[in-house]
């Protein structure tokens, strides 16, 4: 691709994806690479900018992320952000020490000596920190650009050099300003053009596929999901009827969304569309089956299994379509971030299936998936779709999976869903579900004593489930859906809100 890039370097951070994310929303085209990366081949590539994201190490430990000096000398701009900022400061002579206290969640700058970074913005504003560390004393040629009540160089630079950092996190949503900083380095600093436009990836993947595979045969698996169903239509349109799509139904789908599914892609004329019906093996697997990753691994393997299993029945395919897009490979394939959950995902096919794989999206973030979807002409309802987890309705129920408890979460979950729908509130917000605990509380309809099952509805706001804020879904909303919930569902007596942001949460209760 003969567009610019900025190259991010990862040393753990969990917002590193957003960095890249905020960088391709100014239409730069952004690459995250991990700390340890050649650094000649970084150079050759002759980025318009560097951007070291943050890290939950502490510079001044043995054997901490470390990248070679080099990178300072070579002339390309330079941000480094909380961890990528004591790494400047500490490899340049300057001192950074661990504070007493952990300054964490928003907190108020003041701009001193002008700096090109904050062109444009108020003397005082808030930012997001989260560090433990400081950086005590700069190194020679640098100066202050802002400080903080409990931190004297929260940001600092050397124009000469024109190396720039910043001790709190510009990428998050909580940080006012932070894509005005961001786009001053960029625009201001480093002199990047807007030259990063969708509907080129469209016809460059178009012609990269078409190229690819040739007169042969490929298979992709299509969940229904945003990027499934885009890659399937980009792929259709280079391919049409080279194109097979399989449709594993692993049981663990909300309500009515097989059928929709297989409605929207078996009457489509471009592709061939094959529906298999795993659940009952899905199930079984399942039993007795209570540790969240335990569970994620036996869906994982499950799905690759099936797929694999029908795959094979095809004669003359040698590729697979995969609508992996590019948090998923960073998520996965980062070696420097601490795992939280093992995410799965049609894009978690091996590559040894004996296939060779085409990524389409790979370089995708998922909104500019959806404005891929959009020029490809599929609907709004499916592009705009929630998030729906690869191990789907598994990881909502708490301990054991059955048949049962399934169609209680279904049940629950339909009614949260048409109620937000009913009260308008569906593009607000980002993801909203119903979980079962597994927890069994007392109630009382009629006379009657009942023993049931409780179920929580969770709602988040957020940009890309990276960060997320609880919800506050109204109250006569909530009354609503609690009073349907528990008249409408056999086996549920109780409701219950969960008000829990992300991070210390994460979305999904397992
Ligand atoms: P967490 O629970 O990690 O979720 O805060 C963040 C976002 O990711 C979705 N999620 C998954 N998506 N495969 C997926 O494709 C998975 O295994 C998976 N686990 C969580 C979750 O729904 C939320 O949108």
């Amino acid at each position: 691709m003969e567009v610019e890039k900025v190259i991010i370097i990862d040393f753990g951070g969990q917002y590193s994806q957003l960095i890249a994310r905020k960088i391709r929303e100014l239409s730069i085209f952004s690459e995250i690479v991990p700390y340890f990366s050649n650094i000649n081949k970084i150079i050759d590539e002759k980025p318009k900018a560097v951007i070291f994201s943050g890290g939950p190490a502490s510079v001044y430990e043995k054997n901490s992320p470390s990248i070679d000096e080099k990178i300072f000398s070579c002339g390309i701009p330079i941000l480094g952000i909380c961890y990528g900022a004591q790494l400047i400061a500490n490899a340049l002579g300057g001192r950074v020490k661990k504070s007493d206290f952990r300054e964490y969640g928003k907190v108020s700058i003041n701009i001193k000596n002008r700096s090109t970074l904050f062109e444009n913005l108020p003397p005082s504003f808030n930012v997001w920190m989260s560090h433990t560390d400081f950086v005590d004393k700069l190194p020679e040629g640098f100066l202050v650009t802002s400080s903080t009540s409990n931190c004297p160089i929260s940001s600092f630079e050397n124009r000469k050099l024109n190396i720039y950092a910043l001790q709190f996190h510009p990428e998050v949503f909580h940080t006012d300003f932070g894509s005005d900083i961001i786009a001053n380095f960029l625009y201001k600093i480093a002199d990047c053009k807007k030259d990063w436009i969708i509907s080129s990836y469209i016809d460059e993947q178009v012609k990269f596929i078409k190229e690819t595979i040739k007169n042969d045969r490929a298979i992709c698996a299509l969940s229904g999901g945003v990027d499934s169903s885009v890659a399937a239509r980009l792929a259709a349109k280079a391919i049409g009827k080279q194109l097979i799509c399989i449709f594993v139904d692993h049981g663990l789908l909300r309500k009515g969304e097989k059928e929709e599914v297989i409605s929207t892609f078996s009457n489509n004329k471009d592709m061939l569309f094959i529906p298999v019906d795993a659940s009952k093996l899905f199930l079984n697997k399942l039993k007795n089956i209570t540790e969240p990753e335990e569970k994620r691994k036996i869906i994982g393997k499950l799905f690759i299994d099936t797929f694999t299993n029908e795959a094979k029945k095809l004669k003359g395919v040698k590729y697979l379509i995969q609508g992996t897009i590019y948090p998923d490979i960073v998520e996965s394939g980062t070696l420097t971030s601490a795992k939280i959950k093992s995410h799965h995902n049609v894009g978690g096919l091996p590559d040894k299936l004996g296939f060779s794989l085409v990524e389409p999206l790979k370089l995708l973030f998922k909104d500019e998936v959806r404005i891929v979807g959009k020029e490809l002409g599929l609907p709004s309802s499916l592009l705009n779709r929630q998030p729906f987890p690869g191990p789907g309705l598994a990881i909502r129920i708490v301990g054991h999976i059955t048949e049962d408890r399934l169609a209680i979460l279904r049940e629950t979950d339909f009614i949260l869903r048409d109620e937000i729908s009913k009260a308008g509130l569906s593009d607000e917000i980002w993801q909203y579900f119903t979980v079962l605990p597994g927890i069994k509380t007392v109630g009382v309809m009629g006379d009657t004593r009942t023993y049931s099952e409780l179920v929580a509805i969770r709602a988040v706001e957020s940009v890309d489930g990276m960060t997320a804020n609880w919800y506050k879904i109204p109250y006569n909303v909530l009354e609503k859906i609690s009073s349907r919930i528990v008249n409408e569902v056999n086996g549920v007596n109780r409701v219950v809100l969960d008000v829990t942001s992300k991070p210390p949460a994460t979305i999904e209760w397992e």
